[in-house]
């Protein structure tokens, strides 16, 4: 499955709002648009995001080629792209290779599509060898638990976390992954079961409370997710969830990991206490499926992501290898060279 494309200077993005039950594609020429499609999440998952805003770029750059102060409409297009969503790196880091673009370049369409283009064509390199690196870490007939989507809808293609799976299962080591449904948007399964079922890579969907009780009877063998931003010491920001699995993971003493790709380490920060934390509306929790499920005007609390220490990591997972802790010099050193 892929979730973006480029083509005939226009971004299509999937909808990934109404997946599974319709493959419905959207054309974007207009970048304010794609930053609503990006906070509405039509697409999200991190390198998404970024590849996505990287696109928009070149929408507004193709919006404001002939009209006065370029460099000055190019900074708003970046402002309200940056204002989408918060948490994850991907989108800012994105945002700042296609700034060194437009300043060194000028109004050059081809160039900034090409740059958009590359950022994308890198992920999913990045993916491809970051799985490589991954499977190495996976048992001989592995029960792997993953949360949320970091797969190929989440990224560029391939994915992060899927993508260790995917490579993983390609060798004959998967005997099962189990998917979290990942309340309160489903994207565990909406989106994940459902590019591990078209691969046919055998899956079972299970509920997010029902983690626990799986690791309590022995059968997960490890934990891998994605990550939304890695702090400089190894604190990470995922959906939603994330903290309480490797809590339990660390109980059980089940391997955890986070796979990802360069572009999702932000080293301004020092640790986890520094990551913006999206909150999203209260209804997503109110309701079900369009249902409302909780009291009319119930207090909620719904924020998009935690942030997992970097204590609780076995290893990280990136397209350099597998880091394993201490991780802070060890991630300095893989941004830097
Ligand atoms: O709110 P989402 O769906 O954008 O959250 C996505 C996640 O938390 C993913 O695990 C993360 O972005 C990594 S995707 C490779």
């Amino acid at each position: 499955m892929e979730a973006i494309r480029w083509e005939n200077n226009a971004l299509y993005l999937l909808d990934q709002t109404r997946l599974p039950a319709e493959e419905r594609w959207l054309r974007y020429t207009e970048y304010r648009a794609v930053a609503r499609a990006i906070r509405s999440m039509v697409v999200r998952g991190a390198p998404a995001i970024g590849i996505t805003a990287a696109y928009a770029m070149v929408l507004a750059a193709q919006e404001n080629v002939c009209k006065g102060d370029f460099p000055v409409a190019m900074s708003q297009a970046k402002a309200v792209l940056a204002a989408s969503r918060p948490t994850a790196v991907n989108l800012f880091w994105a945002l700042d290779r296609m700034e060194r673009c437009w300043q060194t370049a000028g109004p050059d369409l081809p160039r900034l599509e090409e740059e958009a283009r590359a950022i994308h064509r890198e992920d999913i390199q990045m993916n491809e060898a970051m799985g490589k690196a991954g499977a190495e870490l996976v048992p001989e007939g592995a029960r792997v638990l993953t949360h949320c989507n970091a797969g190929a809808l989440a990224t560029g293609g391939y994915g992060t976390a899927l993508g260790v799976i995917r490579a993983a299962h390609a060798q004959g080591k998967v005997s099962m992954v189990y998917a979290d449904e990942t309340r309160p948007l489903l994207q565990g399964a909406r989106l994940t079961a459902c590019e591990l079922v078209k691969d046919q890579i055998p899956v079972t969907l299970i509920c997010d409370d029902m983690a626990g009780c799986l690791m309590a009877q022995g059968k997960i063998d490890m934990v891998v997710v994605g990550c939304d931003r890695m702090a400089a010491n190894g604190d990470f920001a995922n959906k939603i969830g994330t903290y309480s699995l490797a809590v339990l993971a660390k109980h059980h003493g089940i391997p955890f990991y986070t796979a990802l790709p360069s572009s999702t380490i932000d080293l301004s920060i020092p640790d986890g206490s520094h990551i913006p934390v999206e909150q999203r509306d209260g209804q997503e929790v109110a309701c079900f499926a369009g249902v409302q499920t909780g009291p009319l005007g119930v207090q909620t609390w719904n924020p998009a992501f935690d942030v997992t220490p970097h204590d609780l990591l076995t290893a990280v997972i990136t397209e350099r290898g597998v880091l394993h802790p201490p991780f802070d010099r060890k991630l300095a050193g893989l941004v830097h060279n």
